[in-house]
């Protein structure tokens, strides 16, 4: 298990201040993040040392919150606990300002780019452009990792203090594997081989000191043999300090650390004073509505739920969600009137997630989210896909209405479609979805709904399939099949996937396609969207 943080030991905040059930909600969420997103409740018990009584009533209120999923006998965690980080994410405004460079750094020299901020002696990704071969173990948007096994971390401790230092140094002495930071390979003993040997501390200090002197560094397989990378720093144009750092990320096999400094570090520097001009000139945040009301809902879910629901624990978790673009500084007056909160309710609740190294208290009483909240869920949520996403809404669909469903995209010239998720109903007679499988898009009513959503002219049974919102295929494509499909949207409303029921004819009428099997459907659309939508804030969700 891996060694507790700092900060969830750190006694500096009175134990009376704090929230309890939010505490305990919170190092939860931490577990199954550090599990990949799924542990069986006895798992949950023995990660966090809790009864099986407070993991069952804390996974049932994080369930109602749309937090985690209770799949058969595990917990997962779902899609909506990423707004959690999207605050953070969207407050801090550089992956909104900086990601469009790092991309097309990407693109241009076809190797991975990555934003990371600092987080006290660890740093952090906040965006990755991923051009990563099967080689190389390959990091998500909120992995952790040692600043001293990396190039952006020599950067970032240009600007450590003693204090800092102090930090690094306890922490490197008590956690000598690495274990505190999951995602990369443990720090192996020195006698296992050069390249993989733990270096003294000193080593660190020496790349500071070049790092300081050159403006950039290197990582020369620090993480795992092969890896290397260059990384030069984005300074913030207002303070003069690091704002983050830009790295490339190559392979032995492609660049040896001394052609990153030949070949890629000019072209990144050029990249960082585009991304530099780019936070000089950038409009000022414009702050949406606050997410208002969002405590009143808690209420509700109590009466419902009874001792099954921790509405402390759920008004605690709604504190991070009052901060996002133009929010990234908060008083509690401004956190209490987003969420609703009493006060006295969003007082303890900040100081809380204050305790947990979630939120900074800043010199003027305002209060700011730290990267740490990045570690509620967003990795391994990140690295999904839109047909993972749908699956559980499909089963959801599949028992509702006792008839198989099926999520599909359009192939790439547009003439078929591709099943790419489907459940099937417990009817004997079935029709069966098979992953992967093509069928000509025109005769589909899957195909139908994407075919309606093309900008080009229409024929006529097209527009009216878009102006319906729907297609229906009345035992076109095979006698007694009908099958009605609604378009799934993105954020920028494109229809990226179809989602359709089938049925046959001699089971349900048009008319009860209509009435019943069509407002399912709707709905069950619009969970995937919303569930999209969060996913694809920040990072670029793979539609199959
Ligand atoms: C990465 O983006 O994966 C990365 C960046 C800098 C490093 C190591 C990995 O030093």
């Amino acid at each position: 298990m891996p060694a507790k943080s700092a900060v969830e030991t750190d006694t500096r905040v009175e134990a009376g201040d704090t929230v309890g059930p939010l505490l305990r909600g919170v190092g939860v969420l931490r577990r199954l993040t550090e599990a990949g997103g799924t542990l069986s409740p006895s798992a949950l018990e023995r990660a966090t040392g809790l009864a099986r009584s407070t993991v069952d009533r804390i996974t049932a209120t994080l369930a109602r919150m749309d937090y985690v999923r209770l799949d058969g006998r595990d917990v997962v965690l779902a899609p909506r606990v990423m707004e959690l980080g999207n605050a953070y994410l969207a407050a801090l405004r550089l992956p909104e300002l900086l990601g469009a460079h790092a991309d097309a750094l990407a693109d241009e020299l076809d190797e991975s780019v990555s934003l990371a901020v600092a987080d006290l002696d660890g740093i952090r990704f906040i965006h990755q452009a991923t051009r990563r071969r099967a080689m190389s173990v390959s990091f998500r948007i909120g992995d952790l990792l040692p600043a001293e096994r990396t190039a952006p971390g020599a950067l970032f401790a240009t600007e450590w203090k003693q204090p800092d230092w102090a930090r690094w140094r306890t922490r490197r002495a008590t956690d000598p594997t690495d274990a505190a930071f999951p995602a990369v390979p443990p720090r192996r003993p020195q006698a296992e081989g050069p390249a993989d040997a733990p270096l003294p501390d000193s080593a660190f200090v020496q790349r500071v000191e070049r790092a300081r002197r050159d403006g950039w560094a290197v990582d020369d397989q620090l993480i795992e043999p092969g890896l290397v990378a260059v990384s030069v720093p984005v300074r913030d144009p207002h303070t003069g300090r690091l704002a983050c750092v830009a790295s490339v990320v190559s392979h032995t096999s492609r660049h040896s650390a001394a052609d990153l400094r030949g070949g890629l570090l000019p072209r990144l520097r050029t990249a960082v004073t585009a991304m530099e001009t780019e936070l000089r000139t950038a409009p000022p945040p414009r702050p949406g509505p606050p997410p208002s009301g969002l405590a009143t809902w808690t209420t509700a879910s109590k009466h419902q739920l009874g001792r099954d629901f921790v509405e402390s624990l759920a008004r605690g978790l709604t504190v991070p969600t009052a901060f996002g673009e133009g929010r990234a500084a908060l008083s509690l007056s401004d956190v209490a009137r987003a969420t609703g909160l009493a006060r006295a309710t969003a007082r303890r609740a900040l100081l809380t997630h204050e305790h947990l190294g979630l939120v900074q208290a800043l010199p003027d009483r305002t209060f700011t989210l730290t990267p740490r909240v990045l570690d509620l869920g967003f990795p391994p949520l990140s690295r999904t896909t839109l047909p993972r996403l749908a699956e559980p809404h499909l089963r959801a669909l599949a028992t509702r209405l006792h008839e198989p469903t099926a999520l599909a995209v359009l192939t790439a010239d547009g003439k078929e479609i591709q099943y790419t998720a489907g459940a099937g109903a417990s009817r004997v007679l079935t029709v069966h979805i098979t992953v992967g499988a093509r069928l000509p898009a025109a005769q589909t009513s899957l195909g139908r709904v994407l075919l309606a959503d093309a900008g080009a002219p229409l024929p006529p049974a097209l527009a009216e399939v878009r102006a319906q919102g729907y297609a229906l295929v009345d035992e076109e494509l095979e006698s007694g099949l009908r099958s009605i499909a609604v378009p799934v949207r993105d954020r920028a409303s494109r229809a990226v996937a179809a989602l359709n029921v089938a049925t046959h004819a001699a089971r349900r009428t048009l008319e009860d396609c209509l009435h019943d099997v069509l407002p399912a459907l709707r709905e069950t659309a619009a969970h995937i969207e919303s569930d999209l939508h969060t996913a694809s804030r920040f990072t670029p969700i793979p539609t199959s």
